[in-house]
C-alpha cells in the first residue's frame, strides 16, 4: 500500500420510525444522516467504504431499518457500508429488513471483508435487551479465525462497544465490552496487526491507546455526551460528528468532522440512581420488544 486509502467511521446514527413516536429519540437523526451523507458525496477522492459501528436504529423494528435504507438509498453513494449492531438494534428486525435474511434471526452478525487491502473485521458485540456489550459462545472462535486469515493484510476491527479502558468499577461495565470479554479480546489480538479498532456507544469522540492499539469512539448523530459533566452524570447535548479514516504507509489517522450543533442540553441523568435507572430501562426494553 502506497496510496492513502480513506474510508468513513460513522456510528449512533439512531434512525427512528417517523410514524411512531419515541420519547428517547432527542433529535431529529434522519435529518442529520442526510447531511452526512451528502458530505461525504463531496469528498475527493470518494472514501473507499464505510463503516457504521451500531446503533443503526433507535428502536430495532423494522420500519427503521426500513427508513434507514431509504436514506441510503436516497443519498445514492457508491461505496460499500458495513454494519455492526449495537444495544439499540434488533438483529430480528436489521436481517430481514437490511439483507433480506429470514434464518437464524437471533444469532450475532459478524462478518469480515478486504477492501482496498484492509482486512475489515466486524463484531457483534450487542447482549439482546442489555446495554453493555459482550460477545456469545462462538464469536471469540471466529474472530480468532479471522486474525489468522489474510496474515500479512492491516486489521481495522469494528464493533459497538469499545473495549473497557478500566475494569475496576462494575457499575460502569455497560460503557463498554464487558471486562471478561476485554480480556479475551485483548489476548486475541496481540500481534495480530490490528491497527485500530473503530466502536460507539458512549456518544463522544475519544482516542485511546488501548494496549497499543488506536481506540477510537464517535459522538454518533444522536446526541453529544458532555464530556465536561461526566462528574455529575450523563448529560446529552445537541451534536454529531463523522469521522474520516486514512490509512498510510506510517499508519491510521482519524480526522473528525464535526457538524454544526448548538451545544444546547436534550437530556441528563445524574449518576445517584443511575445503576437502577439502567436496569430499569433494559427491563422496559424487553418488555417493549416481547409486545
Ligand atoms: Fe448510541
Amino acid at each position: 500500500m502506497s496510496e492513502p486509502v480513506t474510508f468513513i467511521h460513522l456510528t449512533d446514527l439512531h434512525v427512528g420510525n417517523p410514524a411512531v413516536p419515541d420519547d428517547h429519540l432527542y433529535s431529529d437523526t434522519t435529518t442529520t444522516l442526510r447531511r452526512i451523507l451528502a458530505e461525504i458525496k463531496t469528498l475527493v477522492p470518494q472514501p473507499k467504504f464505510i463503516v457504521a459501528s451500531g446503533d443503526l436504529t433507535n428502536r430495532g423494528d423494522a420500519a427503521s431499518y426500513e427508513n434507514l435504507k431509504a436514506i441510503l438509498a436516497e443519498a445514492g453513494l457508491d461505496i460499500p457500508i458495513l454494519f455492526a449492531l449495537g444495544n439499540h438494534d434488533r438483529r430480528d428486525g436489521f436481517y430481514p429488513t437490511m439483507l433480506g435474511r429470514s434464518d437464524n434471526l437471533n444469532a450475532p452478525y459478524d462478518h469480515a471483508a478486504v477492501i482496498a487491502g484492509i482486512h475489515v473485521i466486524t463484531l457483534d458485540s450487542s447482549v439482546p435487551n442489555k446495554i453493555g456489550g459482550a460477545f456469545e459462545a462462538g464469536q471469540l472462535d471466529w474472530l480468532k479465525a479471522e486474525l489468522d486469515s489474510h496474515a500479512e493484510l492491516p486489521k481495522l476491527l469494528v464493533m459497538h462497544h469499545a473495549p473497557a479502558l478500566d475494569t475496576h468499577n462494575p457499575d460502569m461495565e455497560w460503557e463498554s465490552l464487558s471486562y471478561a470479554d476485554t480480556e479475551s479480546l485483548r489476548q486475541a489480538v496481540a500481534g495480530k496487526n490490528v491497527i485500530g479498532i473503530l466502536s460507539g456507544h458512549i456518544h463522544y469522540d475519544r482516542v485511546s491507546n488501548w494496549y497499543g492499539i488506536p481506540t477510537v469512539v464517535g459522538i454518533g448523530q444522536h446526541a453529544a455526551t458532555d464530556v465536561t459533566w461526566l462528574h455529575e452524570g450523563l448529560r446529552m447535548l445537541d451534536g454529531a460528528a463523522f469521522a474520516i479514516g486514512t490509512l498510510r504507509p506510517s499508519g491510521l489517522s482519524i480526522t473528525f468532522a464535526p457538524q454544526a450543533a448548538t451545544r444546547q442540553p436534550l437530556h441528563s441523568f445524574t449518576w445517584v440512581g443511575m445503576t437502577e435507572a439502567l436496569k430499569k430501562y433494559e427491563a422496559d426494553t424487553a418488555v417493549a420488544a416481547a409486545e
